[in-house]
């Protein structure tokens, strides 16, 4: 075993295979900042604790776990949130509709409460049985705790007890892999660590945490701009408005190019709306249609299966990048485009058969299909993320795949999925393993489930409404089926006051949650987390999939239509509802209920937040003005995170780091010399 970064061990077993997550990776790891995390002597695992054996399937690794290992990771799980006695299979799905392991963002990585993890390099589908299965035992003397006759299937399915928990892991077909432990000491620190292994958490073009809007399909141009102003004269804030497949000429696969009959001066569109603050982000998916100008120069660094008539471009062939990224720099990127939603990168071939290429695809770069499906999203991303690079911008934009070290990208996970428990799920889940998710919003049931799922949405990654297929906002129109005419609802405006409340709460937070994604850049910490991660030791906290931690601070729970109350765990420490300021002893679950306009919040004890006052878009010369709220009687310094918010500069030091006391002094260390924050008159 050898240690290949500060607390990261390397074994290397057999021949791995040609391409892999890390060969194929797109950041250096961020060395400096991972000789910072508490040093780890020992590697997790030694030597002889790890079997590993060839089969005709591939390679086998058994890894002995202890009694208390609590297993959390594998990506994007909708589904469930503690591992432990699960088997997964990760397998690229972008319907992953049951737990089996499929995942928009399947990644090969996991995490125990005990303070390590394990990274499995490799591009396979890989299976974790996660102390799920019993091998044959050698110990006579097992108590026999299995003899009652079971009569309900809750008893008779019921986990029994295992002699031994073992974590067993089989990578098909390969005659070798390596495998990466990752030290702690502590469960956060192994999450960290393998976060700046991957070269740092990222930081997103600030505007990115503004409200997002993706405005319907068949819009014209005029239409898209008569949404702009309506949100503007509404007073709804919001940074980025989204064109869905009809900006292009062909969308299924797709051409790249603007279609004129419905955006006749594609230019003044992006200057019109830039002039109003937005931001204007394009769908596209790589599939690239015949009649595209790259189809001819792409085709033979392409895949040999097409999907919807177009070509799968092998992203990992230099050629086959430049021709994309060239090709959006020239007719998008330096126009003035700054986003891009990368959709259909998951695409199954298990749901739909002609949807995606086939596992049995073959690649120029000598990837098959199973490979290259799960490094496709990340080798997406890095094409458009560079394009940004080239004029020294960050971008901040939404993608349908990921796999392993991706979180460097400021591109959030998104599904067609809609199930509102799963969705928030997601954002519990995601921080293990260097993801960012939204649980974006569509239509709703009721009010009150668009409202509680916009709420969601606002203390998310990314705040986003996602119309595509409605042409009113859906506090206008808030059921799909009503007609995409124009029909609205009765007493919209007091649905949409109920949304601009929130909208503005998220708003009120964009200086915290900056200096979270800041911390997530500098420390690895994820901006979002369950709360097993910074609680490992609490029990009471290995199965909460419906409430985390957003920042260091703020404790979320959502609400969910139809549920008057819910339960809330409080963990150690002293907790402040974040309206009435009422205090809680922690270690403890709470019933809460909250109205209409409220998401239940609570707060750290001596917290000071930085709140903002709500803005209608964030420009890069926005100023805050901040009016800090203290939960508790001695308050934290609150530390915030100043820069352009929308270059790399603060690569080469062009940052702040802002302290704001307790008695509203404002001081600043660094070398960004524009003001970003001021305290507020209030
Ligand atoms: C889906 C995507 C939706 C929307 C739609 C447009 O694949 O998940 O959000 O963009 O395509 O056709």
């Amino acid at each position: 075993m050898q240690s290949i970064a500060p607390g990261i061990w390397q074994l290397t077993i057999g021949q791995p295979e040609e391409h892999t997550p890390t060969r194929h990776r797109a950041f250096a790891p961020s060395a400096d900042a991972m000789s910072k995390l508490p040093t780890v002597d020992q590697a997790p695992f030694d030597l002889s604790q790890i079997k590993t054996k060839q089969t005709a399937r591939g390679l086998l690794i058994e890894i002995p776990l202890e009694a208390s290992d609590e297993l959390y990771g594998l990506g994007l799980q909708l589904k469930s949130h503690r591992q432990t006695g699960k088997k997964k299979t990760l397998a690229v799905n972008s319907d992953p509709v049951a737990d089996t392991g499929d995942s928009h963002a399947p990644v090969p990585v996991i995490m125990s409460t005990n303070g390590w993890g394990i990274f499995v390099d490799t591009l396979r589908n890989a299976t974790f049985q996660c102390a799920s299965n019993q091998k044959v035992s050698t110990d006579t003397a097992r108590e026999q705790t299995d003899s009652d006759i079971a009569i309900n299937t809750e008893d008779l399915y019921a986990q029994r007890a295992l002699a031994q928990k073992t974590l067993v892991i089989e990578v098909p077909h390969v005659q070798g892999v390596d495998l990466m432990f990752i030290g702690g000491p502590d469960m956060v620190d192994a999450v960290k660590r393998y976060n700046l292994y991957s070269g740092g958490g990222c930081l997103p073009a600030i505007w990115g945490l503004g409200v997002w809007y993706r405005a319907f399909g068949r819009f014209t141009q005029e239409q898209v701009l008569d949404m702009a102003k309506h949100l503007r004269d509404r007073k709804m804030p919001c940074d980025v408005m989204g064109l869905e497949p009809g900006w292009q000429t062909k969308a299924y696969s797709c051409s790249y190019v603007w279609a004129n009959e419905r955006y006749p001066d594609p230019q003044q569109l992006i200057d019109d709306t830039k002039a109003m603050g937005y931001k204007l982000n394009l769908w596209e998916h790589a599939f690239t249609h015949p009649s595209s100008p790259i189809y001819d120069e792409l085709k033979e660094h392409s895949g040999n299966y097409e999907v919807w008539k177009g070509l799968v471009p092998d992203f990992t062939v230099q050629k086959a990048f430049d021709i994309f990224s060239d090709y959006h720099d020239k007719n998008l990127v330096s126009k003035g485009i700054t986003g891009f939603k990368l959709d259909e990168c998951d695409s199954s071939d298990f749901v739909y058969s002609d949807w995606s290429f086939p596992l049995l695809s073959e690649f120029p770069s000598g990837m098959d299909g199973e490979q290259y499906h799960n490094l496709f999203g990340n080798k997406y991303m890095q094409c458009i993320d560079d394009t940004f690079r080239r004029h020294n911008l960050r971008t901040c934009s939404a993608v349908r795949n990921a796999h392993s070290l991706a979180s460097p990208f400021a591109f959030v996970l998104y599904s067609d999925l809609y199930d509102h428990k799963d969705f928030v799920r997601g954002v519990v889940n995601m921080g293990f393993t260097g993801l960012l998710w939204t649980p974006e919003v569509r239509h709703a049931t009721s009010p009150e489930d668009l409202v509680r799922r916009i709420q969601a949405a606002m203390l998310s990654p990314q705040a986003l409404i996602n119309a595509w297929y409605i042409s009113n906002p859906p506090w206008k129109q808030i059921d799909r089926t009503l007609n995409n005419d124009g029909q609205m609802m009765d007493n919209w405006e007091e649905l949409e006051a109920h949304c601009r409340s929130a909208f503005e709460l998220r708003m009120q937070l964009v200086p915290y949650l900056y200096a979270a994604f800041a911390d997530y850049q500098i420390t690895g910490n994820p901006p979002f987390r369950a709360l097993v991660m910074d609680w490992p030791a609490d029990e009471n906290t290995y199965d909460l999939d419906s409430q985390y931690m957003c920042g260091q601070d703020l404790l979320v729970a959502p609400m969910f239509a139809g549920e008057t109350q819910r339960e809330v765990y409080l963990p150690a420490g002293r907790w402040h509802d974040f309206y009435s300021g009422k205090v809680h002893e922690g270690e403890q679950t709470l019933t809460v209920s909250a109205t209409l306009d409220e998401i239940p919040i609570f707060v750290k004890d001596g917290t000071l937040l930085p709140l903002a006052k709500p803005v209608q878009h964030i420009e890069s010369d926005t100023v805050f003005e901040l009016t800090p709220k203290c939960f508790g009687e001695n308050c934290r310094d609150a530390k915030l995170y100043e820069d352009d918010g929308v270059s790399f500069d603060h690569q080469q030091g062009k940052f702040n780091i802002v302290t704001l006391t307790a008695d509203g002094k404002l001081t600043r260390e660094g070398d960004y010399g524009t003001v970003r924050y001021v305290m507020g008159d209030a």
